[in-house]
């Protein structure tokens, strides 16, 4: 799949963001190696810190379904520049995506930037660190 049509997924599904107490809607689309989508959107809580980002939304629906080869993630929202997905996410992808995954971050004006995990997270903490 084009990196256009992964991004105007993340477009929609970031019309579902539950987003009560930002205001501030995220979407993601990601795609697995056998081409299947899995979408996600913010979804906030009264208990704000319950609440889960776009991109982690879009991976755990992935992993809980048996997916763990991706392709490319797209991350949209409302912001002046690409936006930046938040730390946690970035630990989150590091335990699952590769060097080979493309992670295309962008907005509503359609900046984009196309980054690898290594690029949002360098030295991450490994499963590896811990033999
Ligand atoms: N958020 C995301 O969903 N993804 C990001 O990359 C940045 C932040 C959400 C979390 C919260 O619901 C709202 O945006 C404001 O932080």
């Amino acid at each position: 799949m084009d990196k256009e049509t992964l991004i105007e997924s993340a477009k929609e599904a970031r019309k579902q963001a539950y987003i009560p107490y930002s205001k501030f809607a995220v979407g993601a689309a990601l795609e697995t190696r056998s081409g299947k989508v899995y979408l996600g959107c913010n979804i906030e809580n009264a208990a704000y810190p319950v609440s889960l980002c776009a991109e982690r939304v879009a991976i755990f629906k992935a992993i809980s379904e048996g997916e763990t080869e991706f392709k490319q993630l797209a991350v949209v929202a409302d912001t002046d520049r690409a936006i930046s997905p938040c730390g946690s996410c970035r630990q989150v992808m590091s335990e699952f995506f590769n060097q080979d995954v493309s992670v295309h971050i962008t907005n509503l004006k359609n900046d984009l930037k196309t980054v690898t995990i290594d690029q949002l997270l360098p030295y991450s903490f490994q499963a590896t660190d811990m033999k």
